[in-house]
């Protein structure tokens, strides 16, 4: 099969180096891989009720934690997703930060993150969001990243519309959750938005 377009981000391009540390525009923060001393905390993560309500995947146990950083690895390796540990810049984990449904062909990928009870509303998710932003959009090639959450879910839209992510709709009934069957809102980040 020959391709009719150029591809967007070339295949083996991002796996040709090892996963990249993103320092966050202030310094303040670093996107880093996960690391498998990072799984106590990843399992601790998902004791927090906001973080399983919101997520399909859970991790309950140490082996599962370990065989997710361990899985983490690979899907860089394979160009599927990217997983990083929003940390302090000195390494100490706050939260999660992913680009997931990776598509190098057409530069597509869809955002994804949650941060530790404790950090919440000091600025993390955003300003890790912006850093994933710009890493994405301006040096690894991607053209367009997605970010979808359930509509009852106003945190994350005010982290998606604050990171310039703009509101393209509602996709119903788009995601099984806990409690059921939720509306998805679908933003969207464009190389070249404002
Ligand atoms: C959603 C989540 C990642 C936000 O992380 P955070 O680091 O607290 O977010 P920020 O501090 O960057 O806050 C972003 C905005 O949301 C607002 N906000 C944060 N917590 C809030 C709360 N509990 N209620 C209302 N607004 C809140 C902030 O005030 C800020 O808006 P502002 O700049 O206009 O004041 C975090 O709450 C979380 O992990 N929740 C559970 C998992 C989850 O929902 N993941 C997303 C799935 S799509």
């Amino acid at each position: 099969m020959t391709y009719a377009i150029t591809p967007a981000i070339p295949a083996g391009t991002l796996s040709a180096s090892a996963q990249p540390s993103i320092p966050s525009h202030d310094g303040a923060l670093l996107l880093r891989p996960w690391e498998a001393e990072d799984a106590p905390v990843l399992q601790r993560a998902f004791q927090d009720p906001a973080i399983r309500r919101w997520h399909t995947h859970h991790v309950n146990a140490p082996e599962e934690a370990r065989d997710w950083i361990a899985s983490s690895h690979r899907s860089w390796q394979r160009e599927q997703a990217v997983q990083w540990v929003i940390a302090w810049a000195d390494g100490e984990p706050l939260g999660r930060m992913a680009l997931r449904w990776m598509d190098l062909l057409h530069g597509l990928a869809e955002c994804a993150y949650w941060v530790l009870p404790h950090a919440r509303g000091a600025g993390v998710a955003s300003r890790a969001l912006a850093t994933l932003t710009s890493w994405a959009l301006d040096e690894a090639g991607f053209h367009r990243l997605e970010l979808a959450h359930a509509v009852d879910n106003e945190v994350s839209c005010r982290v998606a519309t604050k990171s310039g992510f703009a509101l393209e709709g509602t996709r119903r009934g788009a995601h099984l959750q806990l409690d059921g069957w939720h509306d998805m809102h679908l933003h969207a980040r464009v190389q070249g938005d404002a």
